[in-house]
């Protein structure tokens, strides 16, 4: 079931979002040469708590940690841990943050030193993939106006989709219909209408698009081995432009 937020509903969504957008800017600053992804989990987790609001991913499914961080070839759901980041990897942050019943969910790739050029060239087409699928997000549009958008856009560069994971609604929970795929799909008809609030998460990678889940039963890597990138936002749908809940940059 899709819900429809209040003007409310949105200002509460995009206090949430500040706290993601504000996390994701800390850890950013945090990255380095032989910092561990576990430090980095302790440093999201303490700023999220200093703001009044939850780690949401936090024991949600039985998830171990406060964020997910995964690195170069891990796709999404990275558990932190002992790893040490090195001289250029990349490093993808997913953040999750509740206040006042309300969540705000978004993910960065970051490069850490000195990253292969291709590789820092994923990163910059992976984030313009959600701008592309941002054009769509308008009431009238569908979701697949949306998702056709970000593969066109990958594929232009021979990057491979993922399609075992896919953006969603969020709202009072992390996880709310409708499902936002990265790639076309003849189910995503849905129309959008104001008041809708949705996550959209392009997981995009240099090689194939084939993803292996590894038996820690969260973290998701390229089959092939090499980087994939991940950008995220949540945005709320409104009758004119779309309001963009965990990011302060202007829309281009
Ligand atoms: N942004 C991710 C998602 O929407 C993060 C979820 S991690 C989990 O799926 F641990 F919370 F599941
Ligand atoms: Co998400």
């Amino acid at each position: 079931m899709i819900t429809i937020k209040s003007a409310q509903d949105i200002e509460r969504m995009r206090a949430a979002g500040k706290v993601v957008e504000d996390t994701l800017k800390l850890l950013e600053s945090s990255v380095r040469v032989g910092i561990t992804t576990a430090e980095l989990d302790r440093i999201a987790d303490a700023y999220i708590r200093s703001q009044g609001a939850y780690p949401t991913f936090l024991n949600y499914n039985g998830y171990p940690k406060s964020v997910c961080i995964s690195v170069n070839e891990e796709v999404v759901h990275g558990i932190p841990g002992k790893r040490k980041l090195r001289d250029g990897d990349i490093v993808s942050c997913d953040v999750g943050a509740t206040l006042n019943g309300f969540v705000g969910d978004a993910a960065r790739t970051f490069p850490v030193g000195n990253v292969a050029q291709e590789t820092m060239d994923l990163v910059r087409v992976t984030r313009e993939c959600f701008f592309e699928g941002l054009k769509y997000c308008r009431v009238g549009y569908r979701i697949s106006d949306i998702s056709k958008a970000i593969q066109k856009h990958a594929e232009s560069h021979g990057y491979g989709v993922v399609r075992e994971l896919v953006g969603h609604g969020v709202g009072r929970v992390l996880h709310e219909d409708p499902e936002v795929p990265n790639f076309y799909s003849p189910r995503s008809r849905q129309r959008l209408e104001a008041g809708m609030t949705i996550a959209i998460e392009p997981m995009i990678n240099l090689g194939t698009a084939r993803v292996w889940q590894l038996d820690d039963g969260w973290t998701v890597t390229t089959q092939d081995g090499k980087p994939s990138a991940h950008y995220e936002n949540s945005v709320a749908i409104t009758d004119g432009d779309p309001i963009l809940l965990t990011c302060s940059e202007a829309i281009l």
